[in-house]
């Protein structure tokens, strides 16, 4: 154990932290045809699936309104046409359906846009309005004296058909304004979803590239949650045994993809590394990716595994107490070197990028030069920039776009 890891664990103790982790979660094999026995206890009766076209084609979504309907539930109707990045025209239209439809629970088949796009219709089917209108953190309604929990919405399960996001697990939604060309977020404890299923069938026909780019997103959250000024012992605990499942996992998970183990554990993996960010926030490896995806469409876990190396190295030289906070991580991954944990670091995770077939570039996936200021705008407006261990300054996240170009 290292120097600053002692400290941090006997020294460093917070005068204020919350956690909070009450999704129930159940993972296994063979889940899916329980789907309604298991969300008929979170009182869900007549549900709205909510999926996107490819997931549909797969079969998948079937055998999920099998298992509602075997549970005693009833579908109350099907929206598949969630987009890659969900946006606020299609939150209203899920939210309007199910109004139409009679429906009083939500289910969430897919990746991050699919789960997002569900919490977020929950909100305006529960309390009306336009996503837009509900942007930021602790702004649901809460009972009559405007204090204490906000108050509850319709029941929410997840299905997760990648392992990146955590998004089953968490308390915040990424929606995309086309017109202002700018991703936001909505969180309070409100839009936890009650439950998760992760069953590896669930992401059994995930192509390669897309387990490799949703895993990076998981390694992200894990890596950027445990060096946050936001961290917290809680935290801790979550985003180390993430990294361990994810350096046991990844790789397989993406070149063996009938591997059920490492599928399954990287379910498990990615709502691990979610939960350091209680607050929602990670860091400016985020910061970088959010403007990548609203301007140019780089899909969010690609974004990150260019944007993260170039961060650990510039966050790495920001002191040797975060410098320290990489050591651990680079320990749990199992690289070695007592030289310079950032660039070693930020080498790994360059090779490891490049061996799971990723682009390593911000140029390969449509990103010109010419777009860094603006993405700079973006990236210094984002809440991620708060909680990141240094503060940058946007000369500085100029140069990392640069680096990363
Ligand atoms: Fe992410």
């Amino acid at each position: 154990m290292n120097e600053f890891a002692d400290d941090r664990q006997m020294a460093g103790f917070k005068d204020f932290y919350q956690f909070s982790a009450p999704t129930r979660v159940i993972a296994g094999r063979d889940l899916l045809a329980g789907a309604g026995f298991e969300f008929a206890k979170e009182g869900a009766r007549r549900v709205l699936l909510v999926t996107d076209e490819v997931i549909r084609a797969t079969g998948l979504l079937d055998r999920v309104a099998e298992g509602l309907t075997d549970g005693g539930l009833a579908v109350a109707a099907i929206y598949d046409a969630v987009p890659q990045d969900s946006d606020s025209a299609v939150v209203a239209a899920i939210a309007e359906l199910a109004r139409e439809s009679g429906a009083d629970a939500f289910l969430a088949l897919g990746g991050g846009s699919v789960m997002d796009s569900a919490k977020v219709a929950n909100v305006l089917f529960t309390h009306g309005g336009t996503a837009r209108e509900w942007e930021g953190y602790y702004g649901l309604p809460r009972a009559d004296d405007g204090g204490g929990r906000a108050l509850e919405l319709a029941p929410l399960a997840c299905i997760p058909t990648t392992a990146g996001t955590g998004s089953e697990v968490s308390f915040a939604a990424v929606i995309k304004d086309r017109e202002a060309h700018v991703k936001y977020q909505i969180g309070d404890f409100a839009l936890i979803p009650r439950l998760a299923i992760l069953d590896p069938a669930a992401t059994a026909t995930l192509p390669p590239p897309l387990a490799a780019s949703t895993g990076m997103d998981a390694l992200t959250h894990a890596v950027e949650g445990y060096v946050s000024r936001d961290w917290n012992a809680h935290a801790d605990a979550y985003a180390l045994h993430a990294l361990r499942l994810i350096r046991a996992n990844l790789e397989r998970a993406v070149h063996s993809p009938q591997d059920e183990s490492a599928r399954g554990n990287m379910l498990i993996a990615a709502a691990l590394a979610i939960m350091p960010t209680t607050s929602g926030a990670l860091g400016i490896a985020h910061s970088l990716s959010h403007p990548c995806g609203a301007l140019y469409d780089v899909p969010h876990g690609v974004a990150n595994a260019i944007n993260l190396p170039a961060t650990i190295e510039y966050n790495a030289a920001g002191g040797e107490d975060i410098a320290a906070r990489y050591r651990d991580v680079a320990e749990v991954l199992g690289v070695a070197g007592a030289g310079d944990v950032g660039h070693a670091l930020a080498e790994h995770v360059r090779a490891l990028v490049a061996s799971l077939g990723l682009p390593t570039r911000l140029s390969q996936v449509g990103v010109p030069e010419s777009g860094i200021p603006l993405l700079v705008e973006g990236a210094m407006g984002d809440a991620c920039t708060l909680v990141n261990p240094r503060a940058p300054s946007a000369q500085e996240l100029a140069e990392l776009y640069r680096r990363a170009l």
